[in-house]
C-alpha cells in the first residue's frame, strides 16, 4: 500500500530535587497512564480525523485503562492545533491525531509554520489510509464525472469548492484535482469537512474532495452525489462509485491517511506502550468493522510501527512539497 523541546541555587539541593525529579520520572513512564489523555484532533467534531480518532481511542481507552479526551482545537487547516500539540508537555498526556495536511502537505503550504511534521514530533502509530472521492450537492447539475469536469470548466467562476482550511486534505486534494482540470473555482473554507459536508448537504456549496469516511453515510442516504473515487479500485463501501481511471480521470490519485503523533521527546517507552493500544485497537474485529463500513483501509501490521510513520512522514513531506510550492 502507497501510504500514498534552571537552574537550581544551592549544589548539595539541587542533586537532591534532580534525584526526586528523575525517580518521580521513572516512576510516572513505568505507571504510564495514571491520568486522562487529551487526544486533539485538529479539526471540527464530526469529520473524518474526529470520526477515526473516536472509533480507534475508544478502544486504546480500555487496553491504557483510563480515559482518552478528545479536544477538538480548530483553525488554520489543522495548523493551530498541531502547533498546539508540538508545545505540549512530552509526557505522554497530550497527543494528536494528524493527518497528510496537517504532517506533511502542511510545510510547503505555510512558510511560518509553528511546528515541523519531522522535528516537532514523535511518530506513534498509523491509524487508516482514507481513499478521496470528488463528491457534489445532490442536485449539481452533472450525472457523472465527465459531466462535472465540462461543467466545472464551463462555469469556472459561478462554482464553488468546500475544504477545511488552506493544508487540509480537502484542501490538497482538489488543488491537485483543480490543476489537472486548470480550473480555479471559488474556494470555502470551514473548520473541517464535518461542517463542509452540512453545507453540502443543504447545497450551499458545490462540490468538495473529501475523505472516504465522511461521505459514505450521505452517498448511501442519497443526500450528496460521488462522482468517483480517486483510488485504483474501487471501495468495497460503496460498489457503485467507479473509480477515477472507470470514470475518465486517471490523473486524479489521492489517497489520505491519518494518525497519532506524540510532541517531540515523549519517553520511547511511552510510545511504545500507546502504539501496542492503537496496533490492538486495529486487531478488534468492531473497531476493523467500523472502520471499513466508513471505507478507511486499515494499515497492515508493518505499516503500523512508529519508524514505519516517521517513513511515511518523511516521504509525504518530501512528496507534496514540489507539488505545492508552485501552488503556494
Ligand atoms: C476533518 O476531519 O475535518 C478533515 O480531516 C479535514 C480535511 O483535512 O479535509
Amino acid at each position: 500500500m502507497n501510504w500514498s523541546g534552571r537552574s537550581l541555587a544551592g549544589g548539595c539541593f539541587a542533586v537532591i530535587a534532580a534525584l526526586g525529579a528523575w525517580s518521580g520520572q521513572g516512576h510516572a513512564q513505568q505507571a504510564y497512564p495514571t491520568r486522562n489523555i487529551t487526544m486533539i484532533v485538529p479539526f471540527a467534531a464530526g469529520g473524518p480525523t474526529d470520526v477515526i480518532a473516536r472509533i480507534v481511542t475508544g478502544h486504546m481507552a480500555q487496553t491504557l485503562g483510563q480515559t482518552i479526551i478528545i479536544e477538538n482545537v480548530v483553525g488554520a487547516g489543522g495548523t493551530t492545533a498541531s502547533a498546539r500539540a508540538a508545545r505540549a508537555t512530552p509526557d505522554g498526556y497530550t497527543l494528536i491525531t494528524g493527518h497528510m495536511g496537517t504532517h506533511a502537505a502542511s510545510v510547503p503550504l505555510y512558510p511560518n509554520l509553528a511546528y515541523h511534521p519531522e522535528k516537532s514530533f514523535e511518530p506513534v502509530a498509523l491509524l487508516a489510509g482514507t481513499p478521496i472521492l470528488i463528491l457534489a450537492r445532490k442536485d449539481f447539475p452533472a450525472k457523472d464525472l465527465k459531466e462535472f469536469i465540462a461543467y466545472v470548466k464551463a462555469n469556472e467562476s459561478k462554482v464553488n469548492a468546500a475544504h477545511a482550511g488552506v493544508g487540509s486534505v480537502s484542501h490538497v486534494s482538489c488543488q491537485l484535482l483543480e490543476s489537472i482540470l486548470k480550473i480555479k473555482p471559488v474556494s470555502v473554507p470551514f473548520n473541517g469537512t464535518g461542517p463542509a459536508m452540512n453545507a453540502l448537504v443543504a447545497g450551499q456549496v458545490d462540490y468538495m474532495c473529501d475523505q472516504i469516511v465522511n461521505a459514505v453515510p450521505q452517498i448511501n442516504g442519497g443526500t450528496i452525489k460521488a462522482y468517483a473515487v480517486a483510488t485504483p479500485e474501487r471501495n468495497p463501501s460503496l460498489p457503485d462509485v467507479p473509480t477515477t481511471k472507470e470514470a475518465g480521470l486517471p490523473e486524479f490519485q489521492a489517497q489520505a491517511w491519518n494518525a497519532i503523533f506524540a510532541p517531540k521527546g515523549t519517553p520511547k517507552e511511552i510510545i511504545e506502550k500507546v502504539n501496542a493500544a492503537a496496533a490492538k485497537a486495529l486487531n478488534d474485529e468492531n473497531v476493523k468493522k467500523r472502520l471499513l463500513e466508513l471505507g478507511s483501509v486499515i494499515p497492515a501490521p508493518a505499516d503500523r510501527t512508529p519508524e514505519a510513520l516517521g517513513t511515511l512522514v518523511k516521504s509525504e513531506v518530501a512528496k507534496w512539497t514540489p507539488v505545492l510550492k508552485p501552488a503556494n
